[in-house]
């Protein structure tokens, strides 16, 4: 096979080889898609904004001890990543109540959590990414029970670090979605990425329900000036990493 062939494309980014076996480049697309891509559209610059946003966010982690398949960016909208096997489960946190939480419990929009909420959906697009209970995810053998403890484990760390930053960039971190996988030594590492696609942000500086969305909900409700979002939480991003230097 030739060298940087592509090996996978996902709704938001394409998977390449490289000359290393063990490094995989990601190339972020501006592609958006919502509700299993059943819409489409694209968000222009998103794949050099969420690359960056997804990279700066993986170095805070790992400057906490977070250990994370990134390694470097060729080009803006490119990151050099460990070659992991991905486990088929989407770890989503949250701490304010919003989406599909709300759609099926009943929970009003923007109910603060008592504590942080820990979930596994299958990633599994055929079936519609279904909730999972912990004995399902075992019955599937999505992942072992150590890995299912680890996760738990990093998911609410990582909860603290990114709710933590996020706040000096005067954004809530209402929720996100966490991917894990494997590498060659059987280490976990959190991969995928971190961005306004896979985060609920809401500007603390406003209460409107519309205008404090800083995230992919604008594109999947339709609220408009979505580029302007994102590349406002990549300019928050940068200034809050440049602040503490
Ligand atoms: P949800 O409320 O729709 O279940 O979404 C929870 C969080 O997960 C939210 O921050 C958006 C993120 N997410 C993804 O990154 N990918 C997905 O496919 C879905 C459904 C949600």
């Amino acid at each position: 096979m030739s060298v940087n062939s592509k090996i996978y494309e996902g709704k938001a980014k394409i998977l390449y080889k490289t000359e290393n076996p063990e490094i995989l480049l990601a190339d972020f697309k501006d592609d958006a898609t919502a509700f299993n891509a059943q819409k489409r559209g694209t968000i222009a610059g998103k794949g050099n904004i969420n690359c960056s946003i997804s990279s700066k966010l993986f170095q805070e982690l790992e400057a906490q001890g977070i250990k994370t398949h990134f390694i470097d960016n060729p080009a803006p909208n490119q990151m050099r990543v460990r070659a992991v096997k991905i486990l088929p489960i989407e770890v989503v946190v949250r701490n304010i109540a919003a989406g599909s939480l709300c759609k099926q419990t009943g929970l009003e929009l923007g109910t603060i959590l008592g504590q942080p909420l820990v979930e596994f959906y299958y990633k599994n697009d055929e079936l519609g990414d279904p909730l999972l209970t912990r004995d399902r995810l075992l019955l599937l053998e999505l992942a072992t029970a150590e890995q299912v403890e680890s996760i738990t484990h990093l998911a609410l760390q990582i909860n603290e670090l990114l709710g933590g930053f996020f706040q000096r960039c005067d954004l809530t971190l209402v929720d996100f979605k966490l991917e894990f996988g494997v590498d060659s030594q059987q280490q976990l590492l959190l991969a995928d990425e971190i961005s306004p696609d896979t985060c609920r942000l809401w500007d603390m500086a406003s209460t409107d329900t519309n205008r404090r969305v800083m995230d992919k909900d604008r594109f999947r409700q339709d609220l408009g000036n979505v580029e302007d979002a994102y590349q406002e939480v990549l300019q928050r991003v940068l200034k809050a990493v440049e602040n503490q230097k």
